[in-house]
């Protein structure tokens, strides 16, 4: 089965074959950070136009790059929600076009779900029941995935997501955006354990980044510290939240493998921390290669082929968000 899947939910117009036999085919993902960079941030107006204007373009590419025809497709898979309401339904229309002009199924895909199944992707292996740990710019939420594929919430956060935390910090620090990457960078050369970062809501399974933000402010303000040992603090801090909640949870729910993914994700000193701290206490994480940990058209496509049996298909006169996907 090969199964077409497109992603639009915020700056990255992406999409991807899956085949059900030999895995990912073809896989294009553009992103626009350079036309959102000199705004410090994503312009929802301006993403889903140039989402409008890339969208024909990548499909014939990855066309060619797979080695397939239009008609070879037998499923489309279209991120449906969550993200910004008008960049999902260029992808939506689009989606329902194509799949009304091949007469083929569509389904519509819950961001969420598919970043979490972004780690099966190259984990063959792997298989629910599992902790799903979601770190991205707009979220931060640990789910218990059942082996039928329900998901349930069981910690969100509840102001700021933490990509949002490190884009937010990196902007104080007059770095550019995305600001994940560049605190990596400084805090590579700088010292963690300098500046003691408070963790929030410390007897609660919920994340907040709220205090964190304000706290790395104060310090900045000061001037006492370099901006490398506050990014590697800040860092420090980010991974004590982490474990904060994710122990909490796993002791409740006796489950000992982790996925962790979304584009936080990417972060080596997260993955290597998180790794060695949860090797030790007998747990297995699974994170998605570094080109999957942001958005991507492989998690969608391969989140529609796993849920094409049981869920439902969208219908010409559904769009973003009618049709909940999970
Ligand atoms: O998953 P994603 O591409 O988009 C959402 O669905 O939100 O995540 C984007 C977020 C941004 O906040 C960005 O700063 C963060 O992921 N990010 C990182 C790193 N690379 C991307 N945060 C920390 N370290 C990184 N290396
Ligand atoms: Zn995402």
């Amino acid at each position: 089965m090969l199964v077409l899947g497109i992603e639009t939910s915020c700056d990255e117009t992406s999409m991807a074959i899956y085949d059900s036999k030999e895995g990912i085919k073809g896989s294009i993902i553009s992103s626009q950070i350079d036309l959102h960079k000199k705004f410090g941030g994503v312009v929802p107006e301006i993403a889903s136009r140039n989402h409008l204007l890339k969208l024909e373009e990548i499909f014939l590419s990855l066309l060619n790059e797979a080695k397939i025809d239009k008609k070879d497709i037998d499923l489309i898979g279209v991120t449906n929600a969550p993200g910004l309401i008008g960049s999902l339904f260029v992808g939506v229309a689009f989606a329902k076009g194509l799949a009304y002009g091949l007469k083929k199924p569509l389904i519509p895909v819950n961001h969420l779900a598919a970043h979490t199944l972004s780690c099966e992707i190259e984990n063959p292996s792997l298989k629910p029941p599992y902790l799903s740990f979601i770190i991205s710019g707009g979220h931060t939420h640990i789910y218990k995935v059942d082996d039928a594929y329900n998901f349930y919430l069981l910690s969100h956060t509840v102001d700021d997501a933490v990509g949002e935390c490190f884009d937010k910090v990196a902007k104080m620090m007059n770095l550019p955006y995305p600001g994940g990457p560049e605190i990596e960078r400084l805090a590579l050369q700088g010292d963690e354990n300098k500046i003691k970062f408070p963790v929030a809501l410390k007897n609660s399974v919920n994340f907040s980044f709220s205090g964190l933000k304000t706290a790395v402010l104060n310090v900045l303000e000061k001037n006492e510290y370099s901006i490398e040992d506050v990014a590697a603090s800040f860092q420090f801090s980010i991974f004590n939240n982490f474990i904060n909640k994710l122990d909490k949870i796993i002791d409740k729910y006796k489950l000992r493998k982790i996925t962790v993914s979304g584009g936080v994700s990417a972060n080596s000193y997260l993955r290597n921390k998180l790794s060695s701290y949860y090797q030790k206490k007998g747990i297995e994480l699974f994170f998605p290669s570094k080109r999957l940990c942001t958005d991507n058209g492989d998690m969608i496509a391969y989140t529609a082929y796993k849920f094409f049996r049981k869920r439902k298909f969208m219908g010409v006169k559904e769009t973003a968000y009618d049709v909940m996907p999970d």
